[in-house]
């Protein structure tokens, strides 16, 4: 290069940096967590997680290329917190991710974190939420939209985001104990008393006739999937989480938790009345129907104020699109064959202390002493060593830019939607539900499936059917620690996750990826190291001595119901009253009752079981009326 040409490419890169520089934002927000009493769903006042004393959390809009800091502060007395935007790929910005023990030490009492990242790969909608502890469901979330407007491929007149959510009467903190609990052996979900939208139950979307709407959808809820669609309106999928796809227009949409949707909507010319805007739980996903649970909710999309309201639409049929078959607008095609697979099975089982509890082959997720991420950072060439990460984190490492394939099975009954941090991946497969009344699980068969897709559909978050199976693809390009779990948070806290750690030496070489000052001092505040294995060994990686693990598997030759009836009656006695109080529970004899009832027990079986831990030495012996 000649030195004309060498200072023309100079000024010509310098321009391009200032034209970037000039276009690029920060936004910087400072929340304080705190608590608040609203009435959300118009039917009943409850405490909620309040931003700087206000409900709900702020929605946020960037553009691509623009810088974000969150000063997250911890308003509580009494409990950590933490926050992650979920879908956004925080390429070189692992620790901003979230998750706490994953890629940093929750924000304790008092405490501020500095989440700084620059949103760059990632574009469409989003949402952020708190990744700890169910908080989220107590309303610390919102919705994340990445504007990229000289991109987008699709016309539209207005851009609206229609939050779509599912709201309890009671605090998570209640609901969980009630959940993880002995008298719960079936692990039987709380379920939510009300579907929202925008953060009210009966929302009004007002529009203009003839008018394309790019309606983002959003489900900030931590449990149930919905259907949605409106009324005598067609929709045009235009967009899945952050994924832009060719159009495919349908009359339904049906999302899980944490998935997005954008759709066009396209309004009448006339506007001579209004249409319903219907959500619809998807029942099969609930243990019980309580009675009072209404299973649809109306809202309004409203051409014309001075008309009537519309009444509930009623639909025959739940015929919603298959996200299987979307097409993204890039036409990126099937990875090829894996250099790396893993497969995982889905089940969930009682564990010794009667808990019931959520497995990716047969390990439930507990937290490691160190942060994950941290183990990384500081392991040396040990980080690439998946013991050192622990044996109860259920941790894989991945080589950099190995193409990597999850397969995974599921043994439960139920729909779960599984996210992965950090990535969108390939659907290559998704099976069919398999009836739990009819049929087996049906794990997948590598010699025997549907052919794959050419254009797979990429995205963040993907349910799987009944004891059925998907299997994903992904390029391990984005070295970090990712967390893969179900979205829905009841799962979570049972420990249905497992943890991928992208490239370890990758991470490590990465000054982007030091921990800033922010992280470090979380960790000081509350006491946990942040350098370590798992176990909080520094002097050896390969020593896990002292690690957290789970509880133990019921013993072989104790049937697992009559370990949860013994369990339950040792604690019953141990907690007694307490417990009475705490879990809002009625009589011991009826609780017994109840759960011989719910799992069905043969009563003499019980008794069986009951009197054979009088032979095991290591098992309390007391009994709810011993004392
Ligand atoms: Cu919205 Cu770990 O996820």
């Amino acid at each position: 290069m000649n030195s004309v040409s060498r200072w023309i490419a100079l000024t010509y890169s310098t321009l391009v940096l200032t034209a970037t520089l000039v276009r690029a934002e920060t936004h910087v927000f400072n929340w304080t967590t705190g608590w608040g009493t609203y009435n959300v769903d118009g039917t009943k006042e409850r405490p909620v997680i309040t931003c700087n004393g206000e409900w709900p959390w702020p929605d946020v809009t960037v553009n691509k290329g623009d810088r974000v800091e969150v000063y997250l502060n911890n308003g509580f007395d009494d409990r950590n917190t933490s926050l992650h935007f979920h879908g956004l790929f925080q390429n070189g910005t692992n620790q901003m991710d979230g998750p706490n023990m994953v890629v940093q030490c929750p924000i304790g009492p008092g405490d501020t974190f500095l989440y700084n990242f620059t949103v760059e790969d990632n574009v469409g909608t989003y949402w952020y939420h708190s990744h700890t502890a169910g908080q989220y469901q107590d309303g610390m979330r919102g919705t994340f939209v990445v504007q990229d407007k000289d991109d987008f491929p699709y016309d539209y007149d207005e851009d609206v985001v229609l939050q779509l959510g599912e709201w309890y009467h009671d605090v998570t903190d209640v609901l969980h104990h009630q959940f993880l609990s002995v008298y719960n052996p079936t692990g039987a979900e709380p379920i939510p008393q009300n579907l929202i939208m925008n953060n009210t139950r009966n929302n009004t979307w007002h529009v203009q006739p003839d008018t394309t709407y790019l309606l983002r959808l959003v489900n900030t809820g931590g449990f149930v999937s919905q259907y949605f669609w409106i009324e005598d309106h067609e929709m045009e999928v235009v967009e899945v989480d952050g994924v832009y796809t060719d159009r495919n227009t349908t009359n339904m949409i049906y999302i899980t938790t944490a998935q997005r949707y954008s759709v066009l909507v396209h309004t009448k010319n006339s506007t001579d009345r209004n249409y319903a805007v219907m959500q619809k739980f998807d029942d099969t996903m609930l243990d019980k129907l309580p009675a009072d649970l209404q299973l649809n909710t109306t809202n309004y999309m409203v051409y014309n104020a001075d008309a009537e309201l519309p009444d509930e639409d009623v639909v025959d049929e739940l015929d919603f699109l298959d996200d299987f078959y979307l097409v993204p607008y890039n036409k990126v095609e099937a990875l090829g064959d894996p250099d790396y697979r893993i497969t995982v099975n889905v089940s969930m089982d009682n564990l010794i202390n009667g808990i019931n509890y959520a497995f990716f082959n047969n390990l439930t997720y507990v937290v490691p002493k160190v942060p994950t991420l941290m183990t990384a950072l500081s392991a040396g060439e040990d980080a690439v060593n998946a013991e050192v990460y622990g044996s109860n984190t259920h941790s894989y490492v991945l080589g950099k830019d190995e193409i990597v394939e999850i397969v995974l099975n599921n043994l439960d009954s139920g729909t779960h939607p599984f996210h992965l941090h950090g990535h969108v991946f390939q659907t290559m497969v998704r099976d069919v539900a398999y009836d739990a009344d009819t049929d087996v699980p049906h794990p997948y068969q590598e010699d025997d499936h549907p052919a794959f897709p050419e254009y797979p559909m990429l995205r963040d978050t993907i349910y799987v059917r009944p004891q059925s199976n998907f299997v994903i693809r992904f390029k391990a390009d984005n070295p970090g620690v990712w967390f893969f779990h179900c979205h829905i948070e009841w799962h979570l806290t049972q420990g249905l996750a497992f943890v991928l750690i992208e490239d370890p030496q990758g991470i490590q070489e990465r000054s982007s990826q030091q921990l800033t000052e922010s992280s470090i001092n979380a960790c000081k505040s509350l006491g946990v190291p942040f350098e370590g294995n798992a176990a909080g060994n520094t002097d050896d990686y390969m020593n896990l001595k002292g690690e957290n693990v789970q509880e133990k598997f019921i013993p072989s030759g104790f049937t697992a119901k009559g370990i949860v009836a013994m369990t339950f009656s040792c604690l019953a006695a141990v907690l007694g009253l307490v417990a009475i109080a705490v879990y809002g529970l009625m009589d011991l004899s009826n609780i017994e009752e109840k759960v011989i009832n719910e799992l069905d027990l043969d009563v003499d079986q019980v008794v069986a079981a009951d009197s054979n831990t009088e032979d095991n030495e290591s098992e309390p012996k007391r009994r709810i009326n011993s004392d």
